[in-house]
């Protein structure tokens, strides 16, 4: 009896071992794995060299004023996006429209969340208002119905959409900061989601695109 006693707690001692023995090889195995995984990466990279000082992404990193004039600039197509996006719902005949209508104030109430963090972040002052002219697009859009709306939602946000959508390759490609460049992978593709919705309703004129492709023209 007592030998079988003795030989149960050895087996259970073995177990015990056994178990904690795995877990610990098993999470001193991911922690190798993450490492070169991560290391591939961009962060990784920079997070290296850089030491003790420079490990967050918002840390003492420059902001220029492209950089700043991004923020605003995504903060102010919000201000005037929304809205459209809203009028589009009562005021618009096209169902296309309306569509595009939901996917305005979808990406910019998320994008207007972000850049109000990365601005307070890098402290970054944004507006509270759109530009008098994005206003005045509003106040247009507020006086149409049906057709006369869906034409000019149609062609005033897709030739907005054109210039920004090459500002933002801009300031991808230049910007130092990490904090920009996730903001403008981010705006990329909300902008790139509305210039296809816009696209998509048909109803951009040939004007609306040369007159993008004459702001956006390389000088
Ligand atoms: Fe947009």
């Amino acid at each position: 009896m007592i030998s079988a006693a003795v030989a149960a707690i050895a087996v259970v001692l073995v177990a015990i071992q056994s178990s904690s023995g795995e877990a610990t090889a098993g999470s001193a195995t991911a922690d190798t794995a993450g490492a070169p995984h991560n290391g591939g990466h961009s962060l990784g990279g920079a997070a290296g060299p850089a030491g003790s000082s420079g490990k967050t992404e918002a840390g003492p990193q420059i902001v220029t004023d492209v950089d700043r004039t991004f923020l605003v600039k995504v903060r102010q197509a919000g201000l005037w996006e929304i809205p459209a996006g809203r009028l589009a719902q009562t005021h618009a005949q096209s169902e296309a429209v309306k569509r595009a209508g939901l996917h305005l104030i979808d990406g910019h109430s998320k994008l207007d969340q972000l850049v109000r963090e990365d601005a307070k972040i890098l402290g970054v002052e944004i507006p509270n208002e759109a530009t008098p002219e994005q206003q005045g697009f509003v106040k247009q859009m507020e006086n149409a119905r049906g057709a006369e709306f869906d034409r000019l939602f149609a062609n005033l946000l897709r030739a907005s959409h054109g210039k920004i959508f090459a500002t933002i390759g801009e300031v991808r490609a230049a910007t130092q900061n990490d904090l920009i460049r996730r903001h403008a992978r981010q705006a990329n593709q909300t902008v790139l989601d509305h210039l296809e919705v816009l696209e998509d309703t048909g109803l951009v004129d040939q004007a609306t695109f040369e007159e993008v492709e004459a702001a956006v023209k390389p000088k």
